[in-house]
């Protein structure tokens, strides 16, 4: 069974212990957008592993993972997390691959993803990771990117990097008052990375259609959510990848007929990490109570995470796009002790109702949640095992979000360990 697994709000959902939970039956754990922005926190045997760039399949003994073609590689982040990962005792070797056709991240695109949100004003901040995400994804598709493969031949490599680096130093020289980056030192700095860097570099998407074709399990990891998606997401304050299914396909090589199931993932309530509209944000107190009780801090950045209502429309949205079969809910336990849980069942704009997400920013900034209200509960969940266990305003509260995202819940999660998870076999 080949699944992909896509974050469904704006991040930081909790895929990681969910792909976790999937990933001991599967074979081969596949990132394929995004890079070293992404965050996800996996307690494996009661240590917590922060993983950013490599799957988290890794921490499964003999698991197979594949950093796909649709990925921006750091090399310094990826070998500085094999070696935190190893020290931790986990074997990489011989278990990690990387698409020879993944663009690399270069010390000028961080440069200039940090200056060109220090450039912008107020209002206009994307609060990006500044790990040089945006930058490297934008020279991808203006072709003066630098791919894996390119490092074998190295004349051709020299050569491709003198030219892009003269065109950067201008724009740095130029433009922000930069004096520039050295070709000598980015050169050698790369090039400490290149024996290492092709030992692990294979054709990804032929390794992956010949392990589909032996009937291998496949598990698609995505990075980011739906809404951060850079076609579908809130526009322009998203990431510069395809967060949504489409990502796992484009940046895999995989073909969607070759795909089984798509499962989504989502809180019990919302949260984002950087600037942009967020309609149902909580006000300051609930918002501090909910942060400290949810741990919402950015595994990546530490920033805290603005958190807020569950947003009925944004959920339905990713179910849409996405085509999700099922969802899995995180964090439910820690909506424990409110009188009352809200959820965003509409937006209200200049006298008109909306039921679908608007998709843009300009509109979805001035929209107003139209709320329904329902009655929480006081009971602690973090022991909870089966559904029959939950109190009833929280069955309740589970099956109104089913219905309103148009889609069957999987899952239901009320602790980072593994054991506090409540399966669903027959959905809500
Ligand atoms: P970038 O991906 O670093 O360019 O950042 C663009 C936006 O996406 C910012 O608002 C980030 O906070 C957000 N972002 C990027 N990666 C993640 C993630 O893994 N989880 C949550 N937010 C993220
Ligand atoms: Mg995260």
């Amino acid at each position: 069974m080949n699944q992909i697994l896509i974050g469904a709000q704006w991040g930081d959902e909790g895929k990681g212990k969910i792909i976790d939970i999937l990933a001991r039956k599967s074979n081969i754990i596949v990132r394929y957008q995004g890079g070293n922005n992404a965050g996800h926190t996996v307690k494996f045997d009661d240590e917590v592993h922060v993983l950013h760039l490599i799957p988290s399949g890794i921490l499964h003994p003999g698991k197979i993972c594949i950093i796909g073609n649709g990925v921006v590689i750091d090399p310094e982040a990826l070998f500085h997390e094999i070696k935190v990962l190893e020290s931790k005792g986990v074997k990489v070797h011989g278990r990690l691959f990387v698409s020879e056709q993944a663009h690399i991240i270069f010390p000028y695109h961080r440069l200039i993803d940090a200056l060109l949100e220090e450039s912008r004003s107020n209002g206009e901040f994307i609060g990006t990771t500044k790990k040089g995400i945006g930058p490297c994804y934008a020279d991808k598709m203006a072709r003066t990117g630098i791919r894996v493969g390119d490092l074998r031949d190295l004349p051709y490599f020299r050569h491709r990097l003198a030219l892009v680096l003269k065109e950067k130093n201008k724009v740095l020289r130029r433009i922000y008052g930069h004096r520039g980056l050295s070709f000598k030192k980015v050169c050698t700095d790369t090039l400490r990375f290149r024996k290492r860097l092709l030992a692990i570099a294979i054709d990804t998407p032929s390794y992956l259609y010949h392990a589909a074709k032996k009937r291998k399990n496949i598990l698609f990891e995505g990075a980011q959510g739906t809404l951060l998606d850079v076609d579908h997401g809130t526009y322009p304050f998203v990431t510069s990848s395809n967060a949504s299914v489409g990502g796992a396909i484009a940046g895999s090589g995989v073909s969607p007929t070759l795909i089984d199931n798509v499962i989504g993932v989502v809180k019990a309530y919302t949260t984002r990490v950087g600037e942009g509209p967020f309609p149902t944000q909580f006000p300051p107190v609930l918002m501090k109570q909910i942060q400290t009780k949810g741990g919402e801090f950015g595994s990546t950045t530490g920033r805290p995470r603005r958190c807020g209502w569950f947003d009925a429309l944004i959920a339905r949205h990713s179910v849409r796009i996405n085509g999700l079969n099922e969802m899995v809910i995180m964090k439910l336990d820690v909506l424990s002790g409110l009188d009352e849980i809200k959820i965003a069942v509409g937006y209200k704009l200049n006298g008109k109702t909306y039921r679908d997400f608007p998709p843009s920013s300009c509109k979805l900034v001035r929209c107003r949640p139209i709320y329904e209200t329902m009655k929480g509960w006081k009971q602690d969940l973090t022991a909870v095992k089966r559904w029959k266990d939950l109190p009833l305003n929280a069955q309740r509260y589970i099956r109104r979000l089913s219905r309103l995202m148009e889609t069957r819940i999987a899952m239901v999660s009320v602790g980072s360990k593994r054991s506090q998870t409540i399966r669903l076999t027959n959905g809500k």
